[in-house]
């Protein structure tokens, strides 16, 4: 049944424009593998693996029988002084997974709260060092860690922080974005400019001292911005500051993570090891809700003291480790290793890179970007003011190329299955061709 308008009233989405939505709304109401089905029965290619979130592909069979069987034997376990077997696993295995040193898992339900535990936990280790005058944050502009009051205060997105402005936590500093169209347009994967970037993280520890700073907080390869894989160079700059001074360094992989860039974490494509890795998306390939925060065994040893009777760390969430959740946790980090994707994206990589940067030449694109299974395409701003012309081809590629691309601000984002077909890549960007063709 195709739903009337007046249907659609009540539900105020979020990150959309709602009225403009709901004179046209996109509907899609069922997925399988690479496809959607929308609402007036087309199969829409999915071009953006949901929201970063589905590198398997939609429906993913063994992760759906994962779910049906948890959710018939254990649908919830209280999570508070009791716990079951599928979260201690999960833990465990992402600890394996993740780089050496990195060995506690503490889990939450999304990348935003992912951003806040990192942010808690930063404070709660130095305290419990008897450093508690570290409580400064340090984030980037551009930056990207979803929508709670800590996640907006460290991000750099001027929308997402406007309207809260009152309410952003003290204390916080932005390292400036490593953006930069005049030297570094149209890269394959890192720019070669802007590792000296990093060091205005000196400058904030001559500015407040160190002692006074607790952590920063970056994504590896800056993804809701746009797109901004880092400089060469920077991320281990901006380790060896951190390491100097005793700052945690905290990476937000929640998009990076899982295989995106052609590994388990950014941290490992990188060589670039942080204190601690917020996760999400991937975790259940999208499937349900689900974030954890990864961290040193020495962040969890100094906050787990004191008589062994009493609650360590006053954080969490009645959802936290959700056996559903975990469950799919479980399933999609078995077909990871089963289908070895993290490698497959990896092989991959040159097909997208090329396929991407073959609209290079269209006259309304200013810039293309790429690293792993991320890219971005930048168009210019058109007639219709900022966002406008972006829009036009999200609506485009949706209604007359079968197609689902991400747009945000200027931009065309793209995030392709990790088991993609190279055919499929390179006919996305033959239908984004067409539509930018159109577009005003
Ligand atoms: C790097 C990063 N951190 C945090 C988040 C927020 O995740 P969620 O929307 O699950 O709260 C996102 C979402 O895109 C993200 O890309």
């Amino acid at each position: 049944m195709q739903s009337d308008n007046s249907t659609l009233d009540s539900y105020w989405m979020p990150f959309t424009a709602n009225r403009d939505f709901k004179a046209a709304p996109r509907l899609v109401v069922a997925a399988d593998g690479h496809y959607y089905r929308s609402e007036d029965g087309r199969q829409i290619y999915d071009a953006f693996s949901g929201l970063w979130t589905s590198g398997l592909g939609h429906c993913h069979p063994h992760i759906a029988d994962a779910v049906r069987a948890q959710v018939a034997e254990l649908d919830y376990a209280i999570s508070f002084q009791v716990g079951h077997p599928k979260a201690f696993e999960l833990a465990h295995r992402l600890a394996d997974l993740a780089p050496d040193g990195i060995d506690h898992v503490f889990f939450c339900n999304s990348g935003s709260e992912a951003a806040d535990t990192s942010l808690k936990l930063a404070l709660a280790y130095h305290r419990a060092k008897g450093e508690a005058s570290r409580t400064r944050l340090i984030g980037r502009e551009r930056g990207y860690h979803g929508v709670n009051l800590g996640g907006i205060s460290v991000g750099g997105i001027v929308p997402n922080r406007k309207a809260f402005s009152g309410a952003l936590l003290p204390g916080v500093d932005h390292l400036p974005h490593t953006f930069d169209l005049g030297r570094n347009a149209f890269s394959r994967g890192l720019p070669k400019h802007g590792a000296h970037l990093a060091d205005e993280l000196e400058r904030l520890c001559a500015l407040h001292d160190p002692s006074n700073i607790a952590a920063v907080i970056v994504e590896p390869v800056a993804g809701s911005a746009g797109v901004l894989p880092p400089p060469e160079g920077y991320l281990q700059r901006l380790r060896d500051i951190c390491t100097r001074h005793g700052i945690l360094l905290i990476f937000d992989e929640v998009i990076t993570g899982f295989g995106r860039v052609g590994a388990a974490f950014a941290a490992e494509r990188f060589g670039v090891t942080p204190d601690i890795i917020n996760v999400a998306k991937g975790l259940t390939n999208g499937v349900i809700p689900m974030g954890a925060v990864l961290v040193r065994a020495e962040i969890y040893d100094a906050i787990v003291q004191g008589p062994p009777h009493l609650i360590e760390l006053f954080h969490g969430y009645t959802y936290s480790g959700h056996p559903v959740a975990a469950a799919a946790g479980l399933a999609a980090l078995d077909v990871y290793e089963e289908d070895g994707s993290f490698a497959q994206a990896r092989v991959l990589e040159p097909v997208f890179e090329e396929a991407i940067h073959s609209l290079a030449d269209h006259p309304k694109v200013i810039d293309v970007r790429n690293i792993g299974l991320m890219g971005a395409v930048e168009l210019s701003p058109g007639p219709d003011g900022p966002g406008a012309r972006a829009l036009e081809a999200h609506k485009l590629c949706f209604w007359e190329e079968d197609l689902m691309v991400r747009n945000g601000g200027e931009t065309l984002q793209f995030s392709p299955f990790l088991n993609s077909k190279p055919e499929d890549i390179q006919r996305t960007f033959t239908s984004v061709r067409r539509a930018l063709d159109r577009v005003q």
